[in-house]
């Protein structure tokens, strides 16, 4: 699928360098043209020669060969790549990026590029959890470079978490989506997000902890995928950064289900992974409640289900997603919301583990189908989880 396509891989100083070597044959075996530029810290990781051998090309870690005094070109590097992708990209080469620092010939192309960019960082799990950091990446993703998450596992250091180079083998799928991919085309989607909040006061409301993170993620990579996304969004701070996804701001669990039926009606697929209220107060007080009583007691009556209200209405050819968050009976009690509101698949999130869940970056998902299949997920950076869903959603669109 990458046949003939250019790939430019920047290769930067981390222990993860040694699977730069079986990505450039994955993409060779794909059929790509691959040229390899490296930091200067990125050789004493891997040799110039593994990489040189299996890419069919000369590899460049400076401006010019001492021996030859050829001058190694940036530019002309920079232009000839489809893609420039930087695997492993380490804390210190992204925060040069993000800084525009140019002080070796990786740095030069970036500054150069005009391609699309990939970046697949690797490194510790403290260095990946720095406010620097991640800083330094909603800015290269905010000028339109994308990231392929690193992976929680066992680290060089010797400690357990998020920081692990991504496998080859999903750095390639993740280019191959990325690059051919526009495989939702033409399909419109709604998603919703975010919490709501049910007013007992001009002051107060019920609300949870819900950021959006996980649904605005859904949105985004939707969108990349060239589907058109209509989000109902409930009260975040979070917004999506793809200006090409159509928000629709709304608070109440009332008003999440008058926006999703309507614009359903417009929709393909349709995924809820809103935490909508179940109740809310039945009188809303005009005036701030005083505190007078020692006790005071609030009457609560249902909210609409907009998931089930969108079951109830879905025809043949649309799909419909929901979400289940449990704290006992995971199987059971999704099972039972998957077939109750009339849905193609569930997505569980589990709350056994303490990184997945509300507010966190990272996430642990079930996907149970109609057909009671059953797939099981590891816990992932929120992004990645969305990639999964996403792939499913296209298993049911053929
Ligand atoms: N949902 C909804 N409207 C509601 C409540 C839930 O659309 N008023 C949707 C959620 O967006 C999610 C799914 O229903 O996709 C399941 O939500 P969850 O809170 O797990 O379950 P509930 O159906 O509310 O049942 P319970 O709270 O008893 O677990």
């Amino acid at each position: 699928m990458l046949k003939n396509k250019k790939i430019l891989l920047g290769v930067s100083g981390s222990i993860s360098a040694y699977k730069s070597a079986f990505l450039i044959r994955l993409l060779v075996k794909q059929g790509s043209e691959v040229r390899v530029i490296m930091t200067p810290d990125a050789v004493s990781f891997i040799s110039p020669l593994t990489l040189s051998t299996l890419s069919k090309n000369p590899v460049y870690s400076t401006y010019y060969d001492a021996t030859t005094g050829d001058w190694h070109n940036h530019v002309e590097l920079a232009l000839w790549a489809d893609v420039f992708i930087v695997a492993p990209a380490t804390a210190n080469t992204i925060a040069k990026m993000a800084a525009g620092i140019c002080d070796n010939l990786l740095l030069a192309v970036w500054l150069s590029a005009k391609s699309k960019i990939i970046l697949a960082p690797a490194m510790d799990l403290d260095m990946y959890q720095h406010p620097t950091f991640k800083r330094n990446i909603d800015f290269l993703m905010a000028m339109g470079v994308e990231i392929i998450d690193a992976e929680n596992g066992e680290l060089a250091s010797g400690l357990v978490g998020e920081g692990r180079l991504a496998e080859p083998e999903s750095i390639v799928q993740f280019l191959i989506d990325s690059i051919i991919h526009k495989d939702l085309f033409g399909k419109r989607f709604l998603v919703n997000a975010g919490p709501t909040y049910e007013h007992i006061d001009p002051v107060r409301y019920i609300g949870n902890h819900s950021s959006g993170k996980m649904g605005i993620a859904i949105a985004e990579e939707i969108a990349k995928r060239g589907g058109e996304v209509n989000l109902v969004l409930g009260p975040t701070a979070i917004q999506p950064k793809n200006p090409l996804i159509k928000v629709h701001n709304i608070v109440s669990a009332d008003e999440m289900c008058e926006m999703c039926s309507r614009i359903f009606k417009e929709s393909d697929v349709a995924i809820l992974s809103a935490a909508v209220a179940d109740y809310k107060p039945l009188i809303k007080s005009d005036q701030k409640i005083k505190k007078q009583e020692d006790h005071i007691s609030i009457s609560l009556v249902k909210t609409q289900d907009t998931l089930a209200t969108l079951g109830k209405m879905k025809t043949k050819s649309q799909i419909l997603v929901g979400f289940a968050l449990e704290t006992e009976n995971e199987m059971e009690n999704a099972k039972l919301k998957l077939a109750k509101k009339n849905l193609d698949f569930i997505v569980l999130n589990s709350m056994q583990d303490k990184e997945a869940g509300f507010g966190k970056d990272t996430n642990k998902i079930t996907i149970i189908d109609k057909s009671e299949k059953v797939l099981q997920f590891a816990l992932k950076s929120k992004r990645m989880v969305a990639i999964d869903i996403v792939n499913h959603i296209i298993t049911k669109l053929k």
